[in-house]
């Protein structure tokens, strides 16, 4: 069958080097993207270095208002699938390229899958939420990457096609991790020795378009006092740019202000690091697979199932809060299988491939 793959994001493109070599053995895989992130750091280096095939189509809509956004990506996407016809429409997380794929493929009536259905935080201004309300509303196939994703659902009155496939993060994660080892090349280019720093991220607007709330969470970081790399998103530095911060930040030794790193050497960084802190969804997943405590300065980046199990602590941009966790933060010692066994990657296209041969 046809399956075109809509990315557009960072995270996403991490979620399509997963997913496919496996769609691709089996299925057509016209790949998509729309162009939301452009920068080489964020978008063609991940390519590179995950190997994930060039895309057959690039819409290259960038930047803008989350209305203009997501129209122009409507637009190209309206004009693409009419022309390719695709038999599925497949669809990943929750970003703006995924709400502009569902509003295009539904009004096409042309059938969604949804890799990483259900997560919910239950709060509408959230940009994110949106956007996985509508498109899980919106879907035909919804895998869901963790149980109590399809708990969400249900709740929502939504029960036909879930599947709960596991978390194709997870399965990428695993064989990255593996090739990546110790990790010390990584670790040695940054100066850096394993378990001796804080790892942190941050990029969500409320906490890096804001200059109260960027100095409160630089300053409980600062305070701590430890070394801590700061892979920074183009928004983070523009924004410490702007409220004149990022020259003093670059002035103190013990933060190491570096540019988005590609995924294998974030996994090298997140495997090495003491504690990590993000405001990141997949950041701090990713710390759980690493068995690295974390530390959410947004309670949108904090996945409910690790903090139940005792991985993560929300701390949000409260300096003192987020002090104390990193001083005394200690986790839970077991690690539940919350995101499956690594071949959610294989379950979805099975699914896939199943709902072909029933027409
Ligand atoms: C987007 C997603 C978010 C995801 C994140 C991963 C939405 C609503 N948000 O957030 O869910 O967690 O990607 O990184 O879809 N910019 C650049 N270069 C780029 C891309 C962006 O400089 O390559 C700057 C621009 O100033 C832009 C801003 O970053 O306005 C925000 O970019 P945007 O794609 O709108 O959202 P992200 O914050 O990256």
């Amino acid at each position: 069958m046809k399956v075109a793959c809509v990315v557009g994001t960072r995270p996403q493109f991490v979620k399509e080097a997963a997913l496919s070599p496996v769609l691709r053995s089996c299925h057509e895989e016209i790949l998509v993207n729309t162009g939301q992130h452009y920068d080489y750091e964020l978008c063609a280096e991940q390519f590179k270095v995950l190997k994930i095939p060039e895309p057959d189509y690039n819409l290259s809509v960038g930047s803008g208002s989350h209305a203009r956004q997501t129209a122009a990506m409507m637009v190209g996407l309206e004009d693409l699938f009419s022309d390719i016809k695709p038999g599925l429409v497949l669809l990943y997380g929750d970003t703006n390229s995924t709400l502009a794929g569902a509003l295009a493929a539904a009004k096409l009536q042309l059938p969604i899958a949804h890799v990483e259905a259900g997560p919910r935080q239950y709060d509408m201004s959230i940009p994110e939420e949106v956007n996985r309300v509508v498109t899980d509303r919106l879907s035909k196939l919804r895998f869901a990457p963790t149980e109590h994703s399809a708990l969400n659902l249900r709740n929502e009155g939504i029960t036909d096609e879930v599947y709960v496939t596991g978390d194709v993060m997870y399965d990428i994660f695993l064989k990255t991790s593996a090739a990546v080892g110790s990790g010390e090349g990584v670790l040695e280019s940054y100066g850096i020795e394993q378990g001796k720093y804080v790892l942190m991220t941050m990029h969500r607007p409320h906490n890096s378009d804001s200059e109260t709330s960027l100095r409160n969470i630089i300053g409980g970081v600062r305070s701590n006092g430890e070394k801590t790399v700061l892979p920074l998103h183009p928004r983070t530095r523009a924004n410490l740019e702007r409220f004149g911060m990022l020259g003093d930040l670059e002035r103190d030794e013990m933060m190491l202000l570096v540019k988005p790193v590609n995924y294998p050497a974030m996994v090298a960084l997140m495997k090495n690091a003491r504690i990590v802190v993000t405001d990141s969804g997949g950041v701090s997943k990713e710390s759980f697979f690493c068995g690295v405590p974390c530390v959410s300065i947004d309670k949108v980046g904090a996945w409910p199932e690790t903090v139940i199990a005792g991985w993560c602590v929300v701390t949000g941009a409260d300096p003192a809060l987020l002090e104390k966790a990193l001083r005394s933060f200690s986790p839970a010692g077991e690690r539940p299988p919350l995101f499956g066994d690594g071949h959610a990657c294989e379950k979805i296209v099975d699914l896939v491939s199943e709902f072909e041969s029933l027409g």
